[in-house]
C-alpha cells in the first residue's frame, strides 16, 4: 500500500475544474517528482492533496485513510505538511516566529524539532531573531522548508523549491532535500527545472492540461524521446 493515494481526482475552483482523472502515488520513503508546462495544473494537485481546492471526484488516501474532504489542519495532523510555490513565510516575524508557527497546531513546540531543524538549516539558527522578510530568496525558502519541518512530516510537498534562486544555491536546495528524503521523510515535489527533478528523483509524473502524461522512473523518463521532446526542451 502506498502512503499517498490519489485515484482519479477531479478538482479545481469552484465551477472550473483544472484537473482530470489524475493518478498519483507515493510510497513510504519515495521521491517522486511532478513537471509539467505552466498551467498544467502541477501546484492545483499539490493543493489539492491539501485540501485547498474544491473536489468534483476521485479520491485521496493517506496512509490507508481517506483524506478527500479533510481540511488542512486535519491533513497536517495526519503526517503531511505543504510549502506553498508563493507566499510561504511571515515577512514580518522572525525566523524563530515563523518556525514556532510551523508547528502552532501543537500544545508545545517540541524543542527537539526545533533543533533539528535548525541543525538541517544552520543559516536559520544564526538568523533566528531576523525579519523573515529581509533576508534572501533561498533563505526564505529555507526558512519555508524549516516551517514545514516542525512538525516532522511524513509526507513533505514541495512546489517549485528552487524557483527564483540563483544557481549555486538550486543545487544546495537540491542537496537539501536529498538530505530530508535519506531521513525517511517521502517527498512531493513540483519542479519547473525538470532535467534536475526528475535526475534527483526516484519517479516522476508529467502533467499537462489537467491530466497525466508519462509517469516512470525519472531517468527512464529522461532517457524517453517523447517525453524530451515535448516537456524537456529536447
Ligand atoms: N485560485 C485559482 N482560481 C482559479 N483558477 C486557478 C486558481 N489557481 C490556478 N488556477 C488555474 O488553474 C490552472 C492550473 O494552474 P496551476 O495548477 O497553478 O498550474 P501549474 O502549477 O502547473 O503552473 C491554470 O489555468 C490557472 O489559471
Ligand atoms: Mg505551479
Amino acid at each position: 500500500m502506498s502512503l499517498l493515494t490519489v485515484e482519479e481526482l477531479d478538482a479545481g475552483y469552484g465551477d472550473l475544474q483544472i484537473l482530470d482523472d489524475v493518478d498519483l502515488t507515493v510510497d513510504a520513503g519515495e521521491y517522486v517528482t511532478i513537471v509539467g508546462p505552466n498551467g498544467a495544473g502541477k501546484s492545483t494537485a499539490m493543493k489539492s492533496v491539501f485540501g485547498l481546492t474544491d473536489h468534483m471526484g476521485g479520491s485521496v488516501r493517506f496512509d490507508g485513510v481517506d483524506i478527500t474532504d479533510d481540511n488542512p489542519e486535519d491533513i497536517i495532523r495526519k503526517g503531511l505538511s505543504y510549502v506553498p510555490q508563493n507566499e510561504n513565510v511571515f515577512p514580518s516575524l522572525s525566523v524563530e516566529e515563523n518556525l514556532r508557527m510551523g508547528a502552532y497546531i501543537l500544545d508545545s513546540v517540541p524543542s527537539s524539532a526545533l533543533d533539528a531543524v535548525y541543525d538541517r538549516f544552520p543559516i536559520l539558527r544564526e538568523r533566528r531573531d531576523q525579519r523573515a522578510g529581509t533576508m534572501s530568496g533561498g533563505q526564505q525558502q529555507m526558512l519555508a522548508m524549516g516551517r514545514a519541518l516542525m512538525l516532522e512530516p511524513e509526507l513533505l510537498l514541495l512546489d517549485e523549491p528552487s524557483a527564483g534562486l540563483a544557481p549555486d544555491l538550486v543545487d544546495e536546495m537540491f542537496d537539501k532535500i536529498d538530505e530530508i528524503n535519506a531521513t525517511g521523510t517521502s517527498i512531493l515535489m513540483v519542479e519547473q527545472n525538470a532535467k534536475t527533478a526528475l535526475r534527483r528523483c526516484d519517479r516522476g509524473y508529467v502533467l499537462a492540461q489537467g491530466q497525466n502524461r508519462y509517469v516512470d522512473e525519472g531517468d527512464a523518463l529522461l532517457d524517453d524521446e517523447d517525453v524530451r521532446r515535448e516537456f524537456l526542451g529536447g
